[in-house]
C-alpha cells in the first residue's frame, strides 16, 4: 500500500510480476513505484509497466468509517 501526495492511498500486489521482487520496498514518486530488483516501473493506478514488464496487480481501496477497505477480487484470495 503507498500513500501518494495528494494523501490518496494504492494497493498493489506484493510481488513484482517480473521475478517476485518486494513492491513494498520500492521507490515511489506521484505515478510509479519502482521495483527494487531490477527496476522495473509500475503505474500505481493502472499497474501497466512503463518499462516493457509484465502488470502489477491493483487493488481498489476505499475508507469506509476511517477504515482502508482493500477490495481483493475472490480469485486472488487464499483458499
Ligand atoms: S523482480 Fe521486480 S523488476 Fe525484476
Amino acid at each position: 500500500m503507498f500513500r501518494k501526495r495528494d494523501g490518496s492511498l494504492r494497493a498493489v500486489s506484493a510481488a513484482c510480476p517480473h521475478k517476485g521482487g518486494p513492491i513494498a520496498d520500492g521507490q515511489i514518486d506521484n505515478k510509479v513505484v519502482l521495483c527494487p530488483l531490477h527496476l522495473n516501473a509500475f503505474e500505481l493506478d493502472t499497474g501497466c509497466s512503463t518499462t516493457g514488464a509484465a502488470p502489477l496487480r491493483t487493488y481498489r481501496v476505499d475508507i469506509d468509517d476511517g477504515q482502508i477497505v482493500v477490495s481483493v477480487p475472490r480469485t486472488d484470495k487464499a483458499g
